[in-house]
C-alpha cells in the first residue's frame, strides 16, 4: 500500500458535488445508518455549512476522504478523523461503507490508509474510537485490526461518548510495528 491508494480502494477528498450527491446518498441510506444512530438528512445549507467546516477552507482537527473501489471508482463510504489535539497528539475516528458494499475488506483497507496517513503524514500520535456498545461487528473489526478495547479513554474524551461506549484506541508504535510506516 502506498499514499492514499490500497489495494481495492483508494481515500479521495470530496469535491462540493460529492456533498450534495454520494455524502448525500450515504446519510439517507436506513440500512447504512442504523449503527450510528440512524439517517442524517442534508438540505443545501447544511451540505455547504458542512464543506466549509470539513474540506474548504476545513478546520486543522480533521480530515475527511471518500472511501473509492478503484476497479471502477466507485464511491463505497467515508473514513474520516475529527477532534484532534494537538498536545495530546490524540483524534477520534470514524467510518461507514455503504451497506450494500459491507463484507468486501473496504473497511480495514481504509482504516488501514487512513492511519498510514494520519500517524505517518499529519502527524498523530494515537487514534480513539467511540463504537456503540451493541455495533459488535465494528468493535471486533477494531480489535481484529490491532486496536485495544480501553474504558479510560472516556475519562479524558468526556465531551464525546463518555462512560457509555467501546472505546478503542491505538498509537503511532504499535501501528508502526503491525503495518510498517
Ligand atoms: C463496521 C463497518 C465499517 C465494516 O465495514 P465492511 O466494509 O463491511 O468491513 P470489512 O469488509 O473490511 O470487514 C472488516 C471486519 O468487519 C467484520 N465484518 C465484516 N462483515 C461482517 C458481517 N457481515 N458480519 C459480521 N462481521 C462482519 C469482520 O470482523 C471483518 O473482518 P474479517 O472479514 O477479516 O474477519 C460497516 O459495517 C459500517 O459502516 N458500519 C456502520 C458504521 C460503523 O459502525 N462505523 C464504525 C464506528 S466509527
Amino acid at each position: 500500500m502506498s499514499g492514499l491508494r490500497g489495494k481495492t480502494v483508494y481515500l479521495k477528498t470530496p469535491h462540493q458535488n460529492d456533498v450534495s450527491g454520494y455524502i448525500r446518498h450515504l446519510w439517507s441510506d436506513e440500512e447504512t445508518m442504523r449503527d450510528v444512530g440512524g439517517t442524517h438528512v442534508m438540505d443545501d445549507e447544511r451540505a455547504l455549512r458542512w464543506f466549509t467546516a470539513w474540506i474548504e477552507p476545513g478546520n486543522d482537527d480533521r480530515r475527511y476522504f471518500l472511501v473509492v473501489r478503484k476497479e471502477d471508482d466507485v464511491p463505497v463510504g467515508e473514513a474520516c478523523f475529527r477532534s484532534y489535539v494537538k498536545n495530546t497528539g490524540i483524534a477520534t475516528y470514524g467510518m461507514k461503507v455503504e451497506a450494500k458494499h459491507r463484507g468486501n475488506g473496504y473497511a480495514r483497507e481504509a482504516l488501514e490508509l487512513l492511519l498510514r496517513f494520519y500517524f505517518g503524514t499529519f502527524g498523530g500520535q494515537t487514534m480513539v474510537d467511540d463504537i456503540a456498545l451493541e455495533n459488535i461487528r465494528a468493535q471486533k473489526m477494531f480489535i481484529k485490526f490491532g486496536f485495544e478495547h480501553d474504558p479510560s479513554v472516556g475519562k479524558i474524551m468526556t465531551s464525546m461518548g463518555g462512560d457509555n461506549v467501546f472505546w478503542v484506541r491505538l498509537n503511532k508504535g504499535k501501528f508502526t510495528q503491525l503495518y510498517g510506516l
